[in-house]
């Protein structure tokens, strides 16, 4: 929740030199206080180098205008793995995990297209009813008049689920995937977190990619079928993956397919719960859905930022960058640019264009799975409305440390008992 600007005049972020303004801080995610140090960024030095950081030195990007400069420029900065990356912490040597995520074209356009025709229109029509009905399902579980935690009951459970459609994983194993999704994202640094150093990570991906490596060889001598793994087998691009890559391409769909989907779902509740306005004005229409979808995830954030390192010296905002420099673009920070959003701290779901936000990036990266995602979140909110009009936040999230994934790991919350359920 934005900080009432009175304590926030009082607040660390204000007292900060700017030269001591380092938003690569996971703590700042954690604790969720991030707003005013990009407030001031964005205020004072909208594209501000950090020389000094746990990451080494960095340029902080902040402004809605120059994070779409540096996404449609991919000739210029690099998502290479080879260079570092897209995260502010590079992978370490010998164990980096090249993915397209992490390539230039031509093989990021290559092995993108391989995998693309999985969320295309036409597949996303065919999931609809399997995700409704799933949907439902998990819903009609929940209990009334009692607290319980809608991140593991409602939005790790549906997004899982989807994983292993996608996938078409082992129904009953499904949850390792989840595992492995927060293997691979997780700060090791965090005494919460699933694996405590990269050795360890590594070693669990591992598994994770000799798990699906049977199934992709099964896939394999079988004819194509409409599944990541089976189109992993049979396209051209992605035939034959270094073991590196494949573990690597697995840590993207994974990771892309779950967690940012479940930290919307989860946001969602907590958004419309902050603005009890915007939460009353969807019950009385709920045609707003799309839009208030879009509008919870630009408010959200779930990836907070992106990393490339510039290939050739270069020009933004003012500042020359430097060929080799890592410059990171802070979505968490664009989103609420004021400049490019009207009143970005609030919720508004009627917003003229909800779309038009960075949580999906843009250019040649911008998120496959966003049609998905949307359509996950609109199902949610089609079936959660008629049967639960109020879904009240019983304390706060458990918020998880990260600098890259803006994530939530607990949100206890409530339905009332019936009879108690529709909104005044
Ligand atoms: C609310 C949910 C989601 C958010 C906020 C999100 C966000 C993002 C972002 C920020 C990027 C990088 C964009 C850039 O560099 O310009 C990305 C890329 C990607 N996302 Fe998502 N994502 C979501 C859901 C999904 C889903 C459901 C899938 C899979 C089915 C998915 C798969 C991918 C893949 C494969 C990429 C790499 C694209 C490329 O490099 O060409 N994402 N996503």
């Amino acid at each position: 929740m934005s900080p009432p600007l009175d304590d926030a005049l009082q607040s660390p972020a204000d007292r900060t030199p700017l030269d001591a303004v380092d938003v690569s801080d996971p703590q700042l995610y954690q604790d969720d206080t991030w707003y005013r140090y990009f407030a001031r960024l964005r205020g004072e030095d909208p594209v501000h180098y950090v020389r000094d950081s746990r990451y080494g030195p960095y340029w902080a990007v902040t402004k809605y205008k120059d994070i779409m400069q540096v996404e449609v420029n991919h000739q210029v900065y690099s998502s290479s793995s080879e260079l570092g990356g897209i995260q502010i912490e590079d992978q370490p040597k010998d164990m980096e995990r090249p993915s397209f995520i992490r390539m230039d074209p031509p093989k990021h356009d290559d092995q993108r297209k391989v995998v693309s025709p999985v969320v295309a229109p036409a597949n996303l029509a065919n999931m609809e009813g399997v995700i409704r009905e799933r949907t439902i399902r998990v819903l009609e579980g929940l209990p009334r008049g009692e607290t319980f935690d809608w991140v593991d009951r409602v939005s790790v459970e549906l997004t899982t689920m989807m994983l292993a459609t996608l996938f078409d994983y082992p129904w009953e194993d499904r949850r390792q995937l989840t595992y492995w999704s927060d293997v691979a994202i997780c700060n090791v640094n965090s005494p919460e977190s699933p694996v405590h150093s990269e050795e360890e990570r590594f070693a669990e991906l591992t598994k994770m990619a000799q798990a699906l490596g049977a199934l992709l060889n099964e896939r394999a001598a079988q004819p194509p079928k409409f599944d990541l793994l089976s189109m992993l087998a049979h396209g051209e691009a992605t035939q034959g993956m270094p073991i590196r890559e494949f573990m690597g391409t697995l840590a993207l769909l994974i990771v892309g397919g779950n967690d940012t989907t479940r930290n919307t779902m989860s946001g969602s509740i907590m958004a419309l719960n902050e603005f009890p306005g915007e939460y009353q004005k969807l019950r009385d229409n709920p045609s707003l859905i799309p839009g208030m979808v879009s509008e919870v995830i630009r408010y959200v954030t779930p990836v907070l930022h992106m990393r490339r390192t510039a290939k050739e010296d270069t020009e933004l905002g003012g500042k020359t960058i430097k060929q080799g420099d890592k410059v990171v673009i802070w979505y968490v920070s664009g989103n609420r640019d004021p400049e490019a959003i009207e009143d970005p701290d609030r919720l508004i779901i009627d917003r003229a264009r909800p779309r038009q936000h960075l949580s999906f990036g843009f250019g040649i990266h911008r998120c496959v799975g966003n049609r998905l995602a949307e359509l996950q979140l609109r199902i949610l909110w089609e079936e959660l409305l008629p049967r639960y009009p109020v879904i009240e936040v019983m304390g706060p999230a458990k918020r998880l440390y990260s600098n890259f994934i803006h994530g939530i790991r607990a949100l206890p919350v409530r339905i009332p008992a019936v009879g108690r359920g529709k909104s005044t």
